[in-house]
């Protein structure tokens, strides 16, 4: 490979920066001549927008800083690219500033979404006989993409959940009976309920856990939930329950939609899904009369490199590094994957998998990982999931917060 380009598209997470940090290494190890960055991934490639990543990462402390700076390094985008037949001109136009530029290899870190410009990119590839490799890698904090066993992201958002959740029921527990607080804490996941799950492992020896974890994979039943909540309020001073932004009722509407429902819808469909805590809270309040609280962690979940998880990184890097390997060896239209190696004493390798079985596919919670008795997660769930969240990185600090590389 004489040249090649890496883009990041999608929700960022913790981590992602470490897939990129793996391509540029293992890339230059092999003797690629030009690692280029696209900004704000395929849309920006458009505009041939692209940088050198020499220019940022040719020195070790660079290298390490980038591991530890949240968000894209190149920017982000939500862009689908159009179906081939009749839109040829797109796809004309990026093997034009794929040749321009030598480019013998594109990489594309993403989810679900993302791995369909793989697939579209590939097909095309295929069709017109062109001689450019195209490689997924794997990344969302939503961990819903199928074949693997698990998504670069997930655990460091994961981490950040469990961590997070121990410190609110720490403080929600802080007072008697006579100012009893319900907490309600909503988690992104969108369709699949991987993040939510994760504040399960808020429970320790030291911590009694959240009191109810509501999962999109289950129709969720308001009266049930305030039921729960009273039932609840008779034994305890402090009430925390998880929710998932992607909760939906029976009728296959999104619980945040219940006060509105005037939502914004991106390229892929996905409507934006924030506010339902405090949909709940305020119904809470009127149902219950207890004094409720809501909170959203939002963007906190997918930027907390402070709080990443070090199995996290090490994996992203590695799938970075596997997939410049890969498309050294000629592979094209596939994703790397993470293969669990050992239940006990946790390992991980990767594989390679066909795109056309990955992209735009969702993979759910396994139902019988959920106890839908108790809204608890079952030992199973905790098994997979607590491997993944272990170890830390410290961040490098500078004036008092941690500091990152960030393009100029
Ligand atoms: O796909 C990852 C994700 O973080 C989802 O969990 C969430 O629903 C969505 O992105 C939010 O997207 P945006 O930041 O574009 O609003």
């Amino acid at each position: 490979m004489k040249n090649i380009v890496v883009g990041q598209s999608g929700g960022p997470t913790a981590v992602i920066n470490s897939s990129v940090a793996g391509i540029y290494k293992r890339a230059k190890e092999l003797g690629v001549e030009k690692v280029y960055g696209m900004v704000h991934g395929i849309e920006g490639f458009l505009n041939e927008n692209i940088i050198d990543l020499d220019e940022y990462l040719n020195n070790d402390e660079n290298y390490e800083l980038l591991k530890r700076t949240p968000s894209a390094f190149l920017g982000s985008c939500r862009y689908k690219l159009p179906e081939i037949d009749g839109n040829e001109e797109v796809y004309e136009k990026i093997f034009k500033i794929l040749e321009k530029n030598h480019i013998d290899a594109l990489f594309y870190i993403g989810g679900n979404d993302s791995m369909d410009t793989i697939k579209m990119l590939s097909d095309y590839a295929k069709e017109h006989n062109k001689k450019e490799v195209f490689m997924g890698v794997p990344k969302t904090i939503d961990n819903d993409l199928p074949i693997t066993d698990h998504c670069p992201g997930y655990g460091s958002a994961a981490k950040y959940i469990a961590t997070s959740l121990k410190e609110i029921i720490r403080d929600n527990s802080s007072f008697d009976k006579t100012r009893q607080t319900v907490c309600i804490v909503e988690i992104m996941g969108r369709h699949a309920g991987w993040l939510t799950a994760a504040a399960a492992l808020a429970k320790d020896d030291d911590c009694e856990g959240v009191d109810a974890i509501y999962l999109p994979e289950v129709d969720f039943n308001l009266d049930e939930f305030i039921k729960n909540i009273k039932d609840l309020a008779k034994k305890k001073s402090s009430i925390v329950i998880a929710v998932s932004e992607g909760v939906k009722t029976s009728d296959g509407k999104f619980v945040c939609e219940l006060n509105d429902d005037d939502r914004k819808v991106d390229a892929f469909g996905h409507k934006q899904l924030s506010g339902c805590a405090s949909t709940l809270a305020s119904i809470v309040v009127k149902e219950t009369g207890l004094k409720t609280r809501a909170i959203e962690f939002s963007t906190l979940q997918r930027a907390a490199t402070h709080l990443a998880s070090l199995t996290d990184i090490n994996e992203a890097e590695m799938v970075g590094i596997k997939a410049i390997d890969a498309a050294n060896d000629g592979k094209s239209g596939m994703m790397i994957t993470l293969e669990r190696k050992d239940y006990n004493g946790y390992t991980s390798t990767t594989g390679i998998y066909d795109i056309h079985n990955i992209a735009n596919v969702e993979k759910k919670i396994p139902l019988e990982w959920i106890d839908t008795k108790n809204n608890q997660m079952t030992k199973e769930f905790i098994d997979y999931a607590r491997p993944l969240i272990q170890g830390e990185l410290l961040p490098i600090f500078k004036n008092g917060v941690p500091t990152h590389l960030v393009r100029k």
